[in-house]
């Protein structure tokens, strides 16, 4: 399975059977993929779609993502740049290949160093799947 984080363009694959469970939303949520790959997705209440902080765009494979239900939509319905595609990362699961996008309020800029952090190679190895440029 093939996850692509956008405007990074960051693609990850691995195999759903095998990657591990970190527990920030459901299992094979987006967040929680993105997290185990080191790809910085916001989460204020911790995957557990009480905020809208976690609000990502699908861009492609909306059909391999689980159906919203209905706490998810009723939530979405007050994050900022709502659009007909949006999800919360961390309440839609991947069931196949998916294309994302992170919006801006919710990338991962630091106000030290000026300018947005390029994570690159500072991001760990991941132990399993790769992470695909
Ligand atoms: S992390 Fe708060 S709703 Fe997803």
């Amino acid at each position: 399975m093939k996850v692509t984080f956008q405007p990074q363009n960051r693609t990850v694959e691995f195999d759903p059977a095998t990657l591990p469970y970190s527990e920030h939303g459901k299992p094979l949520s987006i967040l929680d993929i993105a997290l185990h790959f080191g790809i910085h997705l916001e989460h204020a209440c911790g995957g557990n779609c009480a905020c809208t902080t976690c609000h990502v765009i699908v861009r492609d494979g909306e059909k391999n993502l689980s159906e919203m239900e209905d706490d998810e939509a009723d939530k979405l319905d007050l994050a900022p740049g709502l659009t007909l595609h949006s999800r919360l990362g961390c309440q839609c699961v991947a069931t196949g290949d998916v294309v994302v996008e992170i919006p801006g309020w919710n990338r991962n800029y630091v106000s030290e160093g000026g300018g947005s952090m390029n994570l690159g190679d500072a991001i760990p190895a991941a132990r399993i799947g790769t992470v695909l440029e």
